[in-house]
């Protein structure tokens, strides 16, 4: 019982706060790697389909920071832990959708891709809040939403099938 009211004593609100300091400076050393995987343009979705300069800048500074292999990484992606977080969505986005490899995937699945987009799009989910929230100029308007819709939909040849339908 002593013992352990002398632990607690020593467990101090500034011995935390050390502690919980040392933990961040250590976390610093775990950098993320920010090399760009190379690039084939002849390959790339706004390459191969050459939307309006309008539609590519609303794709481009909504999307191919996550969507691409063109990320550009913001001074705040070399703070961990928030580093490692935004890495994580990165790679999970790039697994998901990669607009610099659209002529790799066949028809059916770029129709897919596409309706995915209108969908996520649509419910407001893409591009992410936590996104947003620091790249304001890419917090879609309605228009800009129905305006990528628009050409998502025109580019669909339907053999992923309809999606769901629109609420
Ligand atoms: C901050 C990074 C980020 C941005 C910016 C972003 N996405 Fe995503 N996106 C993700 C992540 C992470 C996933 C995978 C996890 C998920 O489904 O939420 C994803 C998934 C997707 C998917 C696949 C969903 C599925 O069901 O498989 C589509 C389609 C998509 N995003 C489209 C877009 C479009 C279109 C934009 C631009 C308007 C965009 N995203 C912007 C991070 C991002």
């Amino acid at each position: 019982m002593k013992s352990l009211k002398n632990f607690l004593k020593k467990f101090t609100f500034k011995r935390v706060g050390i502690t919980l300091v040392v933990i961040f400076v250590v976390m610093q050393a775990f950098r993320i790697d920010k090399t760009n995987p190379p690039i084939d343009q002849t390959k790339d979705f706004i390459e191969v389909n050459k939307p309006s300069p309008e539609i590519a800048s609303l794709i481009k500074s909504g999307c191919y920071d996550c969507h691409s292999n063109e990320t550009v990484y913001p001074w705040y992606t070399n703070v961990a832990p928030v580093s490692w977080w935004i890495k994580d969505h990165i790679n999970e986005a790039r697994r998901h959708l990669n607009f610099n490899n659209w002529t790799t995937y066949n028809s059916k699945k770029q129709d897919k891709k596409l309706r995915e987009c209108v969908e996520n799009i649509n419910e407001g989910d893409m591009p992410m809040d936590s996104y947003t929230w620091m790249h304001k100029l890419s917090d879609l308007t309605k228009v800009q939403q129905k305006v990528l819709t628009d050409y998502f939909n025109s580019l669909r040849t339907h053999e992923s099938g309809e999606g769901k339908p629109k609420k």
